[in-house]
């Protein structure tokens, strides 16, 4: 969380971070400033709010200069005010700062620094220390503030007499930095530098980078220089702006065929599931006794339709542990469970920090991660990247679909590697699985006719949401979404679980939304449906097209799902579910993209 620019050249370094701000916004947005050091000195404007309430603050102030540090802000220690918004200035050090320094009490008494600090924040805390230890030698400070600071940090630093030259240091949070036409850049991401050139490296942790208009020079932390891995970004700048529609939510919603296709079509070959390019063996996936997967949010939820799946089509027992819980409760992982760490930034703490505790227990990793390159990539033993593109609305959508497309295939090949399924049965599979692009597209076109039931829930204080099996799986994330850009209270409920309390809340109107889309449980749902009916429940209904409703299931609303096999129907459920979320809150008139109190990238535990 937070995001971080830092930028020295010849160019306007005020334009510049404030432009790279608005791009790393979704990693947080309750404030945002800017440190400019130049001619006239060191020049800090911050302010509570967007990143467009900062532009309005620098209006008519002195923002000229080429070298500087920009942050736009997810609280975490110190409310959301002016004072705690970033840059902190302690003494002659100016720093921005993107993790939690968890040992900040210890370090104010240690340092006699109780009545000196301005604001209420951990960060001002490592400014302070930094400039305690500084004696002209930045490398020497940063150094020994390191050895000092327990948790988390992503630092970039300026010091009052070291003009244009910007330091960095990390510890866990993410910082990618890049040499420009001009000069040099950092960031927590690559979003922020991809419109300045495709090649970047990954600040590695525990190493000094110092940025100065020549270029930038590495040191690890004993003072040695080292040199630079680089990396080259493969999204290209057209594919970060909102491209005509009014939020990116809806953008990234509408470019699920492709990035499905883009996931899928890479890794089938001669019509079968093929991870030869991710290096994974065979025996990987035909010796693992049991699966964890790990992961949070929306990813976790990806992680439960993969488990559907694998267990029904493979036999073998999976587990999708919250990553955020994983460590606390005694986790059982060894060298015969296979851990499936699945997300999109790739930054996720939680999901970073059991993936490595998997790791030390001898279990084979592979992770499913959009964001290349990002940390979770590096700590797994193997990588499957879901080619999405750049997501940037806070609300997950097209990095879901591409992870259930890569399950699909991990399904597949599992099954291949330990001759589960006949040469018939493995073609049928590829051959759905090839058709999912073009039904999505079939479901978009349809999106008007979503809009219009959105419109049944848009008033609602409560919505639930009813379904059994891989149904009750996708409704957990369609809930989830709802929740998080509309602000309705919403619950997914595995339908037969209904009875045993939450239909207590069940009233005249309620709204429900169902899902029924696997045949060996539809009458069963069709069961429970009738009962929230029954306690006067207004239900929306998702069912495959085709399937027969009898009179008197008096659903108010139905929307028919193309068909696909019933392990497929997940994959156009979704889309529908994530129309009805965005559509609730677009209508509403919030900020789809950028929900309250949410960030994209949750580097704090
Ligand atoms: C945040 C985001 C969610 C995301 C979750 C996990 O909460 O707002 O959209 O699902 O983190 O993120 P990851 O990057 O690990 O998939």
């Amino acid at each position: 969380m937070c995001g971080i620019i830092g930028y020295t050249g010849k160019g306007n370094a005020a334009k510049i971070m404030l432009d790279a701000l608005e791009l790393l916004e979704y990693r947080g947005y309750d404030s945002a400033g800017i440190a400019l050091l130049g001619g006239n000195g060191m020049r800090i404007l911050k302010s509570a709010g967007r990143v467009g309430d900062l532009r309005k603050r620098c209006k008519g102030q002195d923002t000229g200069g080429h070298c500087g540090i920009g942050h736009t802000r997810w609280a975490t220690h110190g409310g959301v005010c002016d004072q705690n918004a970033h840059p902190h200035r302690f003494g002659r050090v100016t720093l921005i700062h993107n993790g939690i320094i968890e040992n900040y009490k210890e370090l104010t008494e240690k340092y006699h620094l109780a009545g000196k600090l301005r604001s209420q924040t951990d960060t001002e805390v490592a400014a302070a220390v930094v400039d305690h230890f500084y004696t002209g030698d930045p490398y020497s400070a940063i150094r020994r503030t390191v050895l000092k600071l327990k948790g988390t940090f992503a630092f970039a630093v300026l010091f009052d007499d070291q003009p244009d030259k910007i330091f960095a240091v990390r510890n866990v949070s993410p910082i990618v930095a890049a040499i420009t036409p001009d000069g040099a850049i950092l960031s927590s991401d690559v979003a922020a530098i991809v419109p300045f050139t495709p090649d970047y490296f990954v600040l590695p942790e525990f190493h000094v980078a110092a940025l100065s208009p020549a270029g930038i020079e590495l040191f690890d932390l004993s003072g040695d220089r080292e040199e630079i891995v680089w990396q080259k970004a493969d999204w290209d700048v057209g594919q970060s702006g909102k491209g005509g529609y009014p939020f990116y939510m809806e953008k990234e919603i509408m470019e699920q065929p492709k990035a499905v296709q883009e996931t899928i079509l890479p890794r089938i070959r001669d019509g079968r599931p093929d991870f030869s390019e991710e290096g994974i063996p065979d025996r990987v996936l035909a010796e693992c006794k049991r699966i964890c997967v790990i992961a949070c949010g929306t990813a976790m939820h990806a992680g439960l339709v993969g488990k559907s799946l694998i267990q029904a089509m493979i036999g073998i027992h999976v587990d999708v542990v919250m990553a955020s819980e994983f460590m606390y409760n005694d986790p059982v992982v060894d060298g015969e469970t296979l851990v499936i760490a699945i997300s999109q930034s790739g930054e996720t703490i939680d999901t970073l920090e059991a993936l490595k505790f998997a790791r030390a227990c001898g279990s084979p990793s592979i992770s499913i991660v959009n964001v290349r390159g990002a940390s979770i990539a590096r700590v797994s033993e193997y990588v499957i990247y879901t080619n999405a593109g750049p997501e940037i609305a806070v609300a997950s959508t097209k990095a879901y679909t591409t992870q259930l497309a890569v399950l699909y295939l991990l399904t597949a090949r599992m099954a291949a590697a330990r001759g589960l399924w006949s040469e018939k049965t493995l073609e049928g599979f590829m051959q759905e699985l090839k058709r999912v692009p073009d039904v999505l597209k079939q479901v978009l076109q349809t999106k008007e006719e979503i809009h219009r039931l959105a419109g049944a829930i848009l008033h609602a204080r409560d919505v639930f949401m009813i379904g059994r099996g891989l149904d009750y799986s996708i409704l957990l994330e369609g809930s989830l979404k709802l929740k998080e850009v509309s602000y309705i209270h919403s619950e997914a409920y595995a339908s037969g679980e209904l009875k045993h309390g939450t239909i207590a809340l069940i009233t005249e109107d309620t709204p429900v939304i169902a899902v029924v889309t696997q045949e060996k449980l539809k009458s069963k749902e069709l069961s429970n449906i009738r009962e929230v009916q029954s306690r006067g429940a207004r239900v929306l209904l998702l069912i495959k097209e085709g399937e027969a409703l009898e009179e008197g299931e008096g659903l108010s609303c139905v929307y028919r799902l193309p068909r696909m096999e019933d392990p497929f129907m997940v994959m156009p459920a979704s889309v529908v579910l994530q129309l009805i979320a965005y559509y609730v809150s677009s209508d509403k008139g919030l900020d789809v993209d950028k929900p309250r109190n949410l960030a994209k990238v949750v580097t704090v535990e």
